[in-house]
């Protein structure tokens, strides 16, 4: 199957900092289709060889073991192309359009690696000159709107010009394994489904923390906040995998109807459940990683009267029968204790106690990084004699080591998947949409609250408000129990 694969925004740091890196993973696991083409496309006027030079430079960034030798680099490089593009030029849509149909691949890959407010340009044009046809896909990356309305516009665009079919909307952390082990764990074992519900769930966490604070990014990341980067998209998608009904099939639409089911059901926040059940905070100074690091409003490019979050734990329920009243909590931030993305099944005690001593539940660990596994914490008895109390334990899964060979990175799969044109691992417009509904009641009245962010210590767990909120439900969260 020939492919050509089109990246606009082609000396952006998205490209290559993750997407080249991840082609040339594929290709050096022999994962990339025979007769593929890759074309960056940016507006300065540079030769195939001066582009290729340039991303062998920056090649040089990216971590040892994803670098390529001279040679690999050589053999990748055969298949990288430059083109220069204004994108407010009709001709310039026009001469790419004659570059494609030069060749007339199996498939044509747009990536939009660019500002999401060129989307909507970008995709009109797209559509001016024809480059909509069947064979052509849209590969869209987030912020995908920085509201409701806002994503619903670039949705229109898209629409207007594309099939839903054609739009791969990408939410990079359902490109990561341990999330695709998360449908495994679910709907390709029999043994935690019946326990996967209200009767037998006390409450789920799901905690996406990270040690960085917003490095360069401090101009974009203000204008966007935890909420919108992290929770709106990353958090709600894992949310949904974990509290979906299993879906009919493994099909895109089987699983994204399920998913957007779920979003349904959230429960909706008011201003009083805002105040109540959300937590914001952002960071001062502090030791992150065993270093000094400075204040958000310390950082490059963020204004000093900020009120930008850089931390958000809320608690929601999911209204359904098989969630009824379980609390879900969701938390990320920058400069956190420790990078750490995972989520945490907090059993239900046992009803009737025999063993001396406190009864801890039993907990089941979903890891998703730095390690990606699962570790099951069960209480057992070590053997010393009568009186004994019972002691956890955790049966621990390290897919890493289980699987080391086969393990393919997210940018890595949902290109190739884009590729292959499989959407299991896309968001649908209405997912995406569905989420944002959620979200801005919680946007609003921030706006209407003049108390702003609490302030947290880089290098701590966030705000205390937010062990507060879980600890009213007589619950904590996990590096607390
Ligand atoms: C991105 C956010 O979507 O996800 C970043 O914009 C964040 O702010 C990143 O750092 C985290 O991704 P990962 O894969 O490193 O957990």
């Amino acid at each position: 199957m020939s492919f050509d694969l089109v990246f606009f925004g082609g000396t952006g740091d998205l490209t290559w900092r993750k997407l080249m890196p991840a082609l040339f993973q594929a290709f050096r696991h022999g994962k990339l289709p025979e007769g593929g083409r890759i074309l960056a496309v940016a507006r300065d006027d540079q030769s195939d060889e001066r582009y290729r030079e340039w991303l062998k430079e920056r090649f040089r960034e990216v971590e040892a073991g994803k670098r390529p030798s001279d040679e690999e680099f050589e053999r990748f490089a055969a298949l990288v192309h430059y083109r220069r593009m204004d994108l407010s030029q009709p001709e310039h849509y026009q001469g790419l359009k004659d570059w494609l149909d030069a060749r007339n691949a199996d498939t044509v890959v747009l990536y939009l690696a660019t500002s999401p407010h060129l989307f909507t340009g970008i995709c009109q044009q797209l559509g001016a000159v024809g480059l909509n046809h069947a064979k052509v896909r849209v590969v869209l990356e987030k912020p995908l709107g920085h509201d409701l309305a806002s994503a619903q516009q670039i949705n229109r665009a898209v629409r207007s010009v594309f099939a839903e079919a054609q739009a791969f909307r990408i939410d990079h952390y359902l490109g990561k394994p341990s999330v695709q082990n998360l449908m495994a764990l679910r709907f390709g074992n029999a043994l935690f489904e019946p326990l996967w519900r209200r009767e037998s769930i006390a409450n789920i966490q799901i905690t996406l923390a990270e040690q960085l604070g917003v490095g360069t990014r401090g101009a974009f990341y203000d204008d966007t906040g935890a909420l919108r980067d992290m929770i709106q998209n990353h958090a709600l998608q894992l949310l949904t995998m974990i509290a979906m009904e299993p879906p009919a099939s493994n099909d895109a639409d089987a699983i994204r109807d399920e998913k957007l089911k779920v979003l349904r059901a959230l429960k909706p926040f008011t201003q009083e459940s805002v105040a109540r059940d959300v937590v914001r905070g952002q960071y001062r100074a502090g030791m992150c990683g065993g270093h000094p690091v400075p204040g958000y409003l310390e950082e490059v490019k963020v204004p000093q009267d900020s009120t930008c979050e850089t931390f958000v734990a809320l608690r929601t329920e999911v209204q359904n029968w098989r969630w009824a009243g379980v609390p879900f909590y969701l938390r990320t931030g920058k400069r956190l204790a420790a990078r750490d993305a995972q989520i945490v099944v907090n059993f239900r005690p046992v009803p009737h106690q025999i063993f001396p001593g406190a009864s801890l539940p039993n907990r089941l660990v979903i890891k998703l990084q730095p390690e990606d596994g699962l570790e099951l914490q069960l209480l057992a008895h070590k053997g010393t004699g009568p009186g004994e109390q019972l002691t956890p334990v955790s049966l621990d899964l390290d897919f890493d080591k289980a699987f080391a060979t086969q393990r393919v990175g997210a940018y890595e799969r949902l290109l190739l998947d884009a590729i292959a044109g499989r959407l299991n691992l896309f968001v649908r417009s209405d997912e995406q949409e569905q989420a944002w509904r959620w979200v801005e009641p919680i946007l609003d009245a921030w706006a209407e609250d003049g108390n702003g962010p609490r302030p947290y210590a880089a290098g701590s767990w966030g705000p205390a408000a937010a062990s507060a909120l879980v600890a009213r439900d007589g619950f904590a969260w996990a590096e607390e129990q």
